[in-house]
């Protein structure tokens, strides 16, 4: 693996940038905020969490309709994030500290309120009309084609000045980008030079798989009434013509180019295509397009072992040998798996078994902020409701999953000076906080850098393959293999003692447990407790 491939071994940490810290006090978070927390990410010590590259949500100028996914200018930050000169002095601070940055790319849609989309709809006839996708009524009025937007309603919005219709993939304020225009193109590889000149190490790439639709387009045809799947066929269609056009990928590939001549830079997709067949083609015929492509499949997992298997092995099974997997558990779009997972008895166990599984697989893993301490979900009163899906569906809002960092006891978390952020702070924090649990080696935080910290150092766990064992009802059971080193992980989902025979012959010693009880040596045959998760070195036996 060449330093090249650093985004093969690294560990991965999503920062919501407005809830990780403030630093001025208007109680949203910034990019200071961020510059100053770094040593809990990685100052080089098992006694930080251990992270190797941190994803930036978007920081770009925006008027926050859709909290920064709506871009009004590619090319510098949002004051309320602070300056250029601020993320150049975090990219030194986090480079000081090995960890590398990558900046959250929404290339899709921009805000109505970016000087592109401002000229292209000031007239039907502007030099830049065809940055963004216009049309005429339907025959007989009402929008061109049956398009949905996936914030609900139609996916078109009449201009009253033009008589026409724009095409927003989420909301009117997001207009999409026409990629059939070379001009957009260029623009686009312009922004990316110009954040790759700056020393980021990368990007997350919002939405990748909608950047082309159907030349013509189509209508979307109803569900396939033999294989109808409520997500991915969402709001009744079967999303045929406005996403994962095949001309995309001409489009990644350049970006790819482009990312090779800076050398070390990487680009995450995320492509939200649920079925992991239709995201394999993103990492290109040979490794040419993305190098890692999201694999959201664990965040519509029930806690069953046999379910994560299952998604498992289909990754390991579709990806070509040389595409990378990814995992992660919780995100900015999804409520938290401390929540998800909740169980009155078994709620923090789980946790910890999650975490095992996610950094032992063989993939690179993606942790979301706050997940170390076990950061739940937080109950948002209606008048509260930022998220403007949250809005217009309550059940499926983001503002529960995008609270403020509980740092420590005091009023604001340790996330702000100012008293009432921009969204509460969860009630745990007084007793969930990095400071609550920095110190006491039976913390969750302490389990999180316990087991990164091994991974840092284990061949078997950073390079290894990966073979499912046959286990009993309840456990997942794997062994990640390396000519050096051979790691048996023990999963155990249920809510019954389970026993798993080792490997015939083999002995090993424990190396990570999710109980701090639970000690060398091991023989034959393990017993697991409810929720209980070990990994095992395996001797040559
Ligand atoms: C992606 C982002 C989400 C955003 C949407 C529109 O799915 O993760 O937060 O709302 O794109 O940009």
């Amino acid at each position: 693996m060449s330093a090249d491939e650093w985004w093969r071994r690294a560990v991965f940490y999503e920062i919501y940038v407005r809830s990780f810290q403030d630093s001025n006090g208007d109680g949203v978070g910034d990019l200071a905020g961020i510059t100053a927390r770094l040593d809990h990410l990685n100052d080089g010590t098992p006694r930080s969490l251990g992270v190797d590259a941190l994803w930036l949500t978007p920081i770009n100028p925006s008027p926050m309709y859709d909290f920064g996914y709506d871009v009004s200018d590619y090319c510098a930050v949002d004051p309320l994030f602070g300056t250029l000169g601020d993320l150049d002095r975090l990219i030194v601070e986090a480079h000081r500290r090995g960890l590398r940055i990558i900046l959250d790319l929404v290339p899709n849609h921009t805000s109505h309120q970016h000087a592109w989309f401002k000229a292209s709809s000031a007239t039907r006839t502007s030099a830049q009309r065809d940055w963004y996708i216009w049309r005429d009524p339907a025959a007989g009025g009402g929008p061109p084609n049956n398009w949905v937007s996936s914030f609900g309603g139609p996916a078109w919005t009449l201009d009253p000045r033009s008589g026409q219709y724009y095409l927003h993939s989420f909301l009117a304020e997001q207009p999409d980008l026409n990629y059939r225009t070379p001009a957009v193109r260029a623009a686009m590889e312009d922004a990316i030079r110009f954040w790759l000149d700056r020393g980021v190490d990368g990007f997350r790439i919002d939405v990748i798989h909608k950047l082309l639709k159907d030349a013509e387009l189509r209508d979307n045809p109803p569900p396939d009434p033999n294989d109808p799947h409520p997500v991915r066929d969402y709001f009744g269609q079967r999303h045929l013509f406005d996403e994962d056009q095949p001309e995309v990928h001409e489009i990644i590939r350049g970006w790819r180019r482009l990312l090779d001549r800076y050398g070390e830079r990487m680009m995450v997709g995320e492509v939200y295509l649920l079925d992991p067949r239709r995201v394999v083609p993103y990492y290109g015929d040979a490794c040419d397009e993305l190098q890692l492509a999201f694999n959201f499949s664990f965040l519509w997992s029930p806690w069953d072992a046999g379910a994560f298997r299952t998604r498992v092995e289909e990754v390991e099974t579709l990806l070509p040998a040389d595409a990378q997997p990814t995992y992660v558990l919780s995100s900015h779009d999804a409520p938290r798996h401390r929540s998800r997972f909740d169980d009155a008895t078994h709620g923090a166990d789980r946790a910890r078994v999650a975490a095992l599984m996610l950094l032992t697989l063989r993939g690179t893993p993606f942790l979301y902020y706050g997940e170390e301490i076990g950061m739940r979900d937080v109950d948002i009163p209606p008048a509260r409701v930022r998220d403007p899906v949250g809005q217009r569906f309550p059940a499926l809002g983001r503002d529960p999953e995008r609270t403020p960092m509980q740092w420590d006891a005091s009023p604001a978390a340790g996330f702000s000076a100012c008293v009432d952020p921009w969204l509460p702070v969860g009630p745990e924090a007084p007793r969930v906080n990095v400071h609550a649990q920095a110190d006491d080696p039976t913390s969750l935080l302490s389990f999180y850098r316990r087991v990164i910290w091994y991974r840092r150092s284990s061949p078997a766990l950073t390079e290894g393959a990966y073979r499912a064992l046959a286990a009993p009802s309840d456990v997942f059971l794997y062994v990640r293999e390396h000519a050096q080193q051979r790691i048996l992980v023990a999963l155990n989902f249920g809510g019954q003692t389970r026993t798993v025979d080792l490997p015939r012959a083999a002995r090993g010693r424990t190396v990570l447990a999710t109980r701090h009880d639970r000690h060398d040596p091991v023989a034959d045959r393990i017993d697991l407790a409810p929720s209980e998760g070990v990994a095992i070195e395996l001797e040559r036996g």
